[in-house]
């Protein structure tokens, strides 16, 4: 039985990471692609020279066309530019729209079956122009970012209270932008709401801290963003794909009515399995939690109409 291909396209700083994080899950066999030549060879190698030290036993390979992700199971776009200090994400806008049009239309020429995972910024725009171009089915795109955004509330929150981040289940809902809704009440500490745990004043300061999560990074490395924690939340979504886990993570996806969206992407709860997006979780939100995350999706589909004013799609 061959093993499942997971391509990555970008093998830049998430990219190189996510190759990484796959390789050493030993989820299936790896395809990098970046437009930089030997690069992608380059990083390839390497993974395949650190498998002896860490024991995995996955093919690694690194190119700069197409032909070695035919028939992916999976394929995670990091390609595009990521922010300098001072750029907001949608300061992407039109330069990573071109990046990730071209890109999925290669993919999905190759890999008619594969499930996206969309990484490039700004996250939930290049969720839709992957959509639009590869017109795969909604169960088949999505888009990191609640993962990413959850686990930073879950890091703030572990360093607060000082307990484990095993305990924490952090919820996260919205577009991957500063108008991100972090929900206070359905995040708990061993099963306690931290509601119950920490006066409202350091549950706003951490909020705040979350939304601001990529921008603190930014202003910290200079030259880039965060990889670490993107890599490894992007590869956690594959994991419950490829092994079919139906683990409910906060991904981008597309409503079609969920909480009253109608159109466009936006980060909600999902069951992933094999077959992608398995459903869609909704839950009764308060009036103020319903209005933040409609701001958000209302925010995401006002890049997307952008998209279309520049002529892209
Ligand atoms: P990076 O600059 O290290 O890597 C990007 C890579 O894409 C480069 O190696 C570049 O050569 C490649 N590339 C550019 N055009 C290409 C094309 N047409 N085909 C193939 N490869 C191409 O950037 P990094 O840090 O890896 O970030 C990648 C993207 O992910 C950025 O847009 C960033 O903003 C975004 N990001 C999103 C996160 C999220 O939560 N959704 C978190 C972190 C980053
Ligand atoms: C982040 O949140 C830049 O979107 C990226 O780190």
């Amino acid at each position: 039985m061959s093993r499942p291909k997971i391509s990555v396209i970008g093998a830049g700083n998430v990219g190189a990471t996510a190759a990484m994080r796959l390789a050493e899950s030993e989820l299936g066999d790896v395809v990098l692609v970046d437009i930089v030549e030997d690069m992608p060879q380059g990083k390839a190698l390497d993974l395949m020279e650190m498998g002896p030290v860490v024991k995995y036993d996955v093919n690694i390979t690194g190119t700069n066309g197409y032909e070695e992700t035919a028939d992916s199971d999976i394929v995670i776009i990091t390609s595009g530019l990521p922010r300098k200090p001072g750029m907001s994400r949608d300061d992407l806008l039109a330069t990573n729209t071109k990046i990730v049009t071209q890109v999925t239309s290669e993919v999905a020429k190759k890999s008619p079956n594969a499930i996206l995972i969309l990484v490039t910024n700004p996250l939930d725009a290049m969720t839709y122009v992957a959509y639009k171009t590869s017109g795969f089915p909604r169960e088949r795109v999505l888009g990191m970012a609640g993962v990413l955004d959850s686990a930073r509330f879950t890091a703030f929150i572990s360093m607060e209270l000082d307990v484990s981040v095993d305990n924490i289940q952090a919820f996260v809902l919205g577009g991957h932008g500063d108008d991100m809704v972090p929900i206070a009440r359905f995040t708990t500490v061993a099963g306690i709401p931290i509601t119950e745990l920490l006066p409202q004043d350091r549950i706003d300061a951490l909020i705040q801290r979350t939304r601001d999560g990529g921008a603190e990074i930014v202003k910290l490395l200079k030259t880039g963003s965060a990889f670490y924690a993107p890599g490894a939340s992007a590869v956690q979504m594959a994991e419950s794909i490829l092994k079919d886990k139906k683990k409910i993570l906060p991904c981008c996806v597309y409503a079609d009515g969920e909480y009253g969206i109608d159109g466009t992407f936006v980060g909600l709860p999902v069951k992933l399995g094999r077959n992608g997006i398995e459903e869609i979780i909704q839950v009764k939100l308060t009036k103020k939690e319903k209005e933040e995350l409609h701001i958000s999706a209302s925010h995401v589909k006002e890049l997307c109409e952008r998209i279309h004013e520049l002529g892209h799609l």
